[in-house]
């Protein structure tokens, strides 16, 4: 073995394909960690996953169409309800503890992790009676990257919702779930979302890809059994430091949002759906040439996810491979170009992944950072990592980390 001063691989380095921990394992550790905390047994163990978003980037917020899958690394939290309306909160993560009453819950005073599982109680009260009380302790074991675009937060809404769920018998839909976490978000964390990492958590079926349909939330499963066909979708999570993203992010939205003004359509999904020539030959009127591109990277984002779907529909990912590939990489080139969301290590890991034989690589997520995915031959994984892992190192950027993704099961109870 070999590496370079900055402890980076080299060629001949077996660069690792890490795994997420076993899930009843951690499962059982969430429980265990209860015990340490609270010094009682909680009433259950609840989870939700990370996602990747196959396709469809940047287009929730302006009622597109996304393809997402649940991953493997999950949010875990075990709980247990209490007398009285006290609400406390710990994680293995984070020395940061939240005890608070649970009727003084506002998005003033809960600040850092604990707003995104708050906030979830506060955005449930439309469901929880009046004569309920809401006390409970959670312990959080959050086994999602962070930082990685594998939407860590979404996991820790989506999990604590499944227990605020079952603890309280609620009665809640698994969308009415994944609104409560959208609004702990956006209106209680202040992190603006468009709902596609929730829906993915929550609403995600093992073995398949999840079609969403922004515009009401509505889903289906399609099939995405890379196994079945020797093929395989490697994660990179490119480490990579990301600043200014919440500024950036809404910069994205609302240029997209001027786009749809300027056009007078309510949102761009509308002149999408007006079919692809006509509604890119409208795009004219747009005077602004940064504005005119953003919105032509969701028009033709949308339409790469409708015949993402429809290859799918039509036969097998082996049947379809090349042709889904180049929409994975037409995906990459627009958040590229157009809507300028990508960064240095995004790119290289895209670009080396592909001249590595990948089909297509593409960014996943918000950008400006954290992960991409490439849908590669399965016994080609560790060769494409350790190519990834070179240009990294030539680079001089921080190791990536790899992980093997299959399409897993949306939130749930473990235990
Ligand atoms: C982030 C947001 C999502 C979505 C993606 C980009 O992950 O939380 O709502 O907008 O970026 O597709």
């Amino acid at each position: 073995m070999s590496s370079t001063a900055a402890g980076q691989p080299t060629d001949s380095d077996q660069v690792a394909l890490s795994q997420a921990p076993e899930r009843e394992a951690a499962a059982q550790r969430a429980r265990d960690l209860f015990v340490d905390a609270y010094g009682y047994e909680p009433d259950g163990v609840w989870s939700a996953p990370g996602r990747v978003n196959i396709i469809g980037e940047h287009v929730d917020y302006q009622d597109g169409l996304c393809l997402p899958m649940a991953i493997s690394h999950r949010c875990f939290v075990a709980a247990a309800r209490t007398p009285m309306n006290l609400l406390r909160l710990r994680s293995a993560q984070s020395e940061q503890v939240l005890e608070i009453d649970s009727h003084d819950l506002s998005p003033e005073n809960v600040t850092g992790w604990p707003a995104y599982v708050a906030g979830v109680l506060w955005a449930l009260r439309p469901f929880i009676s009046g004569s309920t009380t809401q006390g409970m302790d959670l312990l959080i074991d959050g086994q999602v990257p962070l930082g990685s675009g594998l939407s860590s937060s979404a996991a820790l809404e989506c999990a604590a919702a499944e227990a605020m769920e079952s603890l309280l018998s609620l009665g809640t839909t698994p969308l009415e779930r994944v609104k409560a976490a959208i609004s702990a978000e956006t209106d209680f964390a202040g992190a603006s979302t468009g709902g596609l990492d929730q829906s993915a958590s929550v609403l995600s079926r093992e073995g398949h890809a999840l079609f969403l349909d922004c515009r009401d939330f509505s889903t289906r499963p399609v099939p995405w059994d890379l196994a079945s066909q020797d093929l395989a979708l490697l994660i990179t999570d490119t480490r990579a430091e990301h600043s200014h993203v919440d500024g950036e992010y809404a910069a994205r939205r609302a240029d997209s949002e001027t786009a749809a003004r300027t056009l007078d359509v309510p949102t761009l999904r509308d002149l999408a759906d007006l079919g692809e020539e006509q509604a890119l030959a409208r795009l004219d009127g747009i005077e602004d040439e940064v504005v005119r591109r953003r919105a032509h990277h969701i028009i033709t984002e949308i339409h790469r996810v409708r015949r993402f779907d429809d290859l799918l529909a039509a036969g097998t990912v082996r049947e379809h491979v090349d042709e889904l590939g180049a929409l994975l990489n037409a995906s990459h080139d627009s958040l590229r170009d157009d809507y300028e969301v990508t960064v240095a290590p995004l790119d290289v890991a895209v670009d080396t992944a592909r001249a590595a034989g990948a089909y297509g690589a593409r960014m996943t997520g918000g950008g400006f950072g954290g992960s991409t995915i490439a849908l590669i031959e399965a016994d080609a994984a560790q060769q494409v990592a350790q190519a990834i892992a070179s240009a990294f190192a030539e680079h001089g950027f921080t190791a990536a980390q790899f992980f093997l993704a299959l399409p897993e099961e949306g939130a749930g109870q473990d235990r």
